[in-house]
């Protein structure tokens, strides 16, 4: 069984995962909050935080996507009221909104916004890398073609290079970021289906 988080996160794994589920029905926003997730718990793991509450923030982030897709506005805000009203901590639904902080015009400044802003960003970069592959498997992209791709504006041109650079502000050089990521990502790689 899987241990029970809800004592840091206000929420367990279970209940945010079938959220998620639940308000996100769309396979690939599913693999990309999974991923966000995978690659949050990496980093926490790395700067010794807590993995659930950044492994939570990742999974959740996008909740109201799928409500807000027309009006990014409110990107952030509709999930901070769902999340309120399941008693999620504070800390995750702050860094939530924090990923859209452009367009909720405010500015990240916490290492824990740092840190879901530029997660949830590698993920479509290293999604349409592993897509050129001819077996499109993530386990066979390498760090330094991500890091490729990123210098060209015109690849996956959605994908917003100088969030992703928010990782050094973190003090994860992007080199170290691209691999910590990838392995992340590998580690589930049957659940992203690549
Ligand atoms: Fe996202």
């Amino acid at each position: 069984m899987e241990p029970d988080c809800t004592a840091v996160c206000g929420i367990s794994r279970v209940r945010a995962l079938e959220l998620m589920l639940q308000y996100l029905p769309q396979e690939s926003m599913q693999k990309h909050s999974l991923a966000t997730e995978a690659i949050m718990r990496a980093l926490a793991c790395k700067l010794g935080r807590d993995e659930d509450l950044w492994g939570i923030a990742g999974l959740l982030h996008d909740l109201d996507y799928n409500e807000t897709r027309e009006t990014m506005a409110r990107h952030g805000l509709v999930t901070e009221q769902i999340l309120t009203e399941q008693g999620v901590a504070p800390d995750i639904i702050q860094s939530i909104k924090a990923h859209n902080a452009d367009k909720l015009g405010f500015r990240r400044t916490m290492e824990f916004e740092h840190a879901l802003v530029c997660a949830e960003c590698i993920t479509g970069l290293i999604v349409a890398t592993a897509l050129v592959y001819p077996d499109k498997k993530i386990a066979a992209v390498k760090p330094a073609s991500v890091i490729k791709r990123m210098k060209q504006k015109e690849f996956a041109r959605s994908v917003n290079r100088d969030h992703i650079r928010e990782c050094e502000l973190i003090g994860i050089p992007l080199e170290e970021f691209a691999v910590l990521s990838l392995d992340a990502m590998v580690e589930i790689g049957p659940q992203l289906g690549l």
